[in-house]
């Protein structure tokens, strides 16, 4: 019988989203009249962009035609995509990045799974807590976590608690740490982080040779002209930091498939024997041999997003989105919830009310007012006491959503 990766055994029974996936089919099998309103998983509801249409079937007419007919194409993605990204995403900004040290890939969630593995096994990683879990559930089953204790936290993970008394940015470790995960506008609190605190981390990473793993796949939400929207907007990151993006809350991706991780040439790690690498080289050797591109005509339709109908069209769902997120925060609000969140990025963060924990206040929601929030718990012990709700529904919904837990919770 084939040994298996003990690792795996160490991870919680579930990916939290499929826990909460079981549990609403449960409720809806003993309720079957009851209209659930899903705020719950960040995932969009807008349609894709006329642009991006546009260019899926013209793509798809090339691969149809054998003069324009494309195969495999380059592991690390298309210059045609990579020149868009760089110069829309990056030089607009005053930021040099160029098109090789962007990799396209198939999303922010493999990519920042992925990453750990050009890591050694003993690297110390340090996360926030409550934290989105696919930085944790990679890193056991890599075996660098240890083993969970009661609380649910791994011995030989550092977290770094988020909480109301810090603004939900945490302070810097207490001890060395090799690999460090941020992500801002964050997920699931929806704080951001400022631009000096941003840089105490860059310099931590550059004292400490840490490398920080930057997931920015909700930048665009950014609204404050003083929130970074890139780690490389700071000096220094190009030494110490990757980065990952997605168009999947951006252009409406999340089924359509396309990200890209940013890893300078500058950054380096070091070999057992004490040589510098790069981490370039070593991310390109990862993905030329485990991964074979992004199909031609996502990159084409994700290309679409940088034209001008482009940039305008993704910035009115943007809008939209965030108009939701008004909604959401007035509305709890105005029943005495606090909520944090939801200004620079499309997830509320709401304290629970009446000492309830959070799978408790995530049971009470969808009983009462029959709407699917995520409970704060299954970011991480941090984020007991909070339930996320996302801006990404449909408006009727959201509408509906709030107005039931106005009338019907009984708070
Ligand atoms: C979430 O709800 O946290 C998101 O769907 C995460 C993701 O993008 O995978």
């Amino acid at each position: 019988m084939a040994r298996v990766n003990d690792h795996y055994l160490e991870l919680k029974s579930s990916y939290l989203f499929s826990d909460i996936a079981r549990r609403i089919e449960a409720f809806a099998a003993a309720n079957p009249g009851a209209r659930l309103i899903r705020l719950g998983i960040g995932d969009v509801t807008r349609p894709l962009p006329p642009v991006v249409i546009r260019a899926l079937h013209d793509a798809a007419d090339e691969l149809g035609r054998a003069e324009t007919f494309k195969g495999y194409g380059p592991e690390t993605g298309y210059a045609f995509l990579a020149e868009q990204i760089a110069a829309h995403d990056y030089a607009a900004r005053g930021i040099k990045m160029a098109p090789d040290e962007i990799f396209i890939s198939d999303g922010a969630k493999s990519d920042s799974a992925n990453i750990q593995e050009i890591f050694a096994p003993d690297c110390v990683v340090a996360l926030t807590d409550p934290v989105y879990p696919v930085y944790v559930d990679s890193n056991v089953m890599a075996g660098r976590a240890g083993k969970a204790n009661q609380t649910g936290r791994y011995d030989r993970l550092v977290y770094l608690p988020c909480t109301e008394a810090n603004g939900f940015n945490p302070a810097l470790p207490d001890r060395p740490v090799d690999l460090i995960y941020l992500c801002y506008p964050n997920n699931p609190t929806g704080a951001v982080m400022s631009r000096e605190r941003l840089t105490e981390w860059v310099e931590y990473a550059r004292r400490h040779q840490a490398v920080i793993l930057y997931d920015a796949a909700y930048e665009a939400y950014v609204r404050d002209p003083e929130v970074p929207r890139s780690v490389f907007e700071i000096e220094g990151a190009r030494e110490v930091a990757i980065e990952f993006k997605s168009f999947s809350k951006t252009a409406g991706f999340t089924g359509t498939r396309c990200a890209f991780a940013v890893v300078p040439k500058e950054l380096k790690g070091r070999s057992a024997a004490g040589d510098s690498v790069s981490i370039h080289s070593l991310w390109f050797r990862r993905q030329s041999t485990k991964f074979n591109g992004v199909p031609y005509v996502i990159q084409k339709a994700a290309a679409a997003v940088y034209t001008p109908d482009g940039q305008k069209q993704v910035r009115e769902s943007i809008d939209f989105y965030m108009d939701n997120a008004r909604i959401i925060k007035d509305g709890l609000t105005s029943i005495g919830l606090t909520v944090y969140g939801g200004e620079n990025a499309p997830y509320l963060w709401a304290k629970t009310p009446g000492g309830l924990d959070s799978w408790q206040f995530f049971d009470k929601l969808l009983n009462e007012a029959h709407v699917v929030g995520t409970p704060g718990a299954g970011f991480g012990p941090s984020g007991e006491g909070y339930l996320r709700l996302t801006a990404f529904g449909h408006r009727p919904d959201t509408v509906e959503a709030i107005e039931r837990i106005k009338t019907r919770l009984k708070l």
